[in-house]
């Protein structure tokens, strides 16, 4: 118990933010340090550990037959701004601590149990999400590692090399799917299902995935006060109308969520009208038809704003994934793990997405939850009890041993 609280309270301290929850941006000191970190617990726990050209790193305990396909287990490192002490990193934690009490017990496993840290789950750097997963599966283009830039216009590649990776290596380390028996991840549930049905334990079905949309608007830049109100193109008003539609759409749909986290106006001053607005819109779904409606009737309706408005506007995709079915035969498995274990469960989906979103795509996969309480998660008061973690840890322990046993 106290071990677990000591790896969240340490982690805990590599952010940006001191005073104001983890901020743990992917490639920044913090982020290393937190890396460090884990690796110094993979190396106490004797793994063998190598790290990709995109950042990922994993710490290998190698079975009685290393040949055959692995189990994978992990989880994600970095925080979104001001987020909290638990997102990812319960998940790293728990994975160590399995294998910890595996050999505690003395278990041999017959294929390698993988502890695998993905390099960058949260979008905070670059808009998009998953992007260790993705590169570990093959799932990104040549030319994302240049359209994917930071707020300092640093583009992946750039920050790749700064950081002496080598982009150009990176899609030649792709993994073959089929080195992976399964992989599973355990994460906070970051809702309130678990909590509501005095429930511990969280068994994913399905992972809601989303469409990430930047909408930049142009107007032109002019004197707030001299310019009267009929010979403005200002691209704020516009941005409005387009935060009211995103609520609306998403909000006649009860699995549907809509969210604009982030909207910047250039250049930013209180007596100028704006040159451009930028915003991200974050549209997401259990269901791909439901998603895919509503971000189309979006783009017709923003197209309809802008035209009433007389401006400019680029609306780009910057990632479109679909929900994932978890694997169901594991699911089973792990349900009855947990019936065994005496521990109440809800079988649920997710909201919020994770790298096993993107590891099903080729690998049989499977999520797992622990509560959150209040639901609160992406924010500093986030918080889940060292007793829940343990709960999950127990669940995880002897999913890996029933897993690597054969
Ligand atoms: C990632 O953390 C997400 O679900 O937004
Ligand atoms: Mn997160
Ligand atoms: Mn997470
Ligand atoms: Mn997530």
């Amino acid at each position: 118990m106290k071990r677990i609280d000591g790896h969240i309270e340490t982690l805990a301290q590599y952010t940006s933010t001191i005073d104001k929850g983890v901020t743990r941006i992917v490639y920044t000191e913090e982020d290393k340090k937190a890396k460090a970190y884990l690796k110094k617990l993979m190396e106490e726990l004797s793994l063998a550990i190598h790290e990709d050209q995109i950042g990922n790193i994993f710490g290998v305990w190698e079975g009685s037959a290393p040949n055959l396909p692995q189990v994978w287990v992990g989880s994600h490192s970095d925080a979104p701004t001001n987020g909290g002490k638990f997102d990812g990193v319960v998940g790293l934690i728990a994975a160590l601590e399995s294998i910890r009490i595996l050999k505690s017990q003395g278990f041999q496993p017959v294929c390698d149990i993988v502890v695998v840290i993905f390099a960058a789950e949260e979008p905070t750097r670059f808009g998009i999400g998953c992007i260790g997963s993705r590169a570990l599966l093959g799932m990104i283009k040549e030319s994302d590692f240049d359209s994917w830039v930071d707020e300092t216009n640093r583009t992946l590649r750039e920050v790749l090399l700064e950081n002496n990776k080598d982009p150009v290596r990176v899609l030649d380390e792709s993994l073959k799917p089929d080195r992976i028996k399964s992989f599973v991840e355990l994460h906070i549930e970051q809702a309130v299902v678990l909590e509501r049905e005095k429930a511990v334990i969280g068994l994913v079905d399905v992972i809601a995935a989303p469409t990430e949309i930047q909408l930049v608007i142009h107007g032109e830049q002019r004197h707030a006060g001299s310019t009267p109100m009929d010979l403005r193109k200002d691209p704020v008003p516009a941005a409005s109308e387009v935060v009211l539609l995103v609520e609306e759409l998403t909000k006649q749909n009860s699995t549907s969520v809509g969210t604009v986290g982030k909207m910047t106006i250039k250049p930013g001053t209180s007596n100028v009208i704006a040159e451009k607005v930028e915003l991200s819109i974050d549209i997401r779904d259990i269901n791909k038809e439901i998603k895919d409606s509503i971000v189309l009737k979006m783009k017709q309706e923003v197209s309809k704003i802008m035209a009433k408005r007389g401006l400019f506007y680029n609306w780009e995709v910057k990632g479109d994934d679909f929900p994932s079915k978890m694997d169901e035969a594991n699911l089973q498995v792990i349900q009855q793990i947990t019936e065994r274990l005496e521990l109440p469960y809800k079988v649920m989906p997710s909201g919020a997405y994770h790298d096993a979103l993107i590891m099903s795509r080729k690998v049989r996969t499977n999520l797992i939850f622990v509560p959150s309480k209040e639901g609160i998660s992406h924010a500093p008061e986030e918080f889940t009890s060292t007793e829940e973690i343990t709960s999950g840890i127990k669940v995880l322990t002897e999913f890996l041993k029933e897993l690597s046993y054969s």
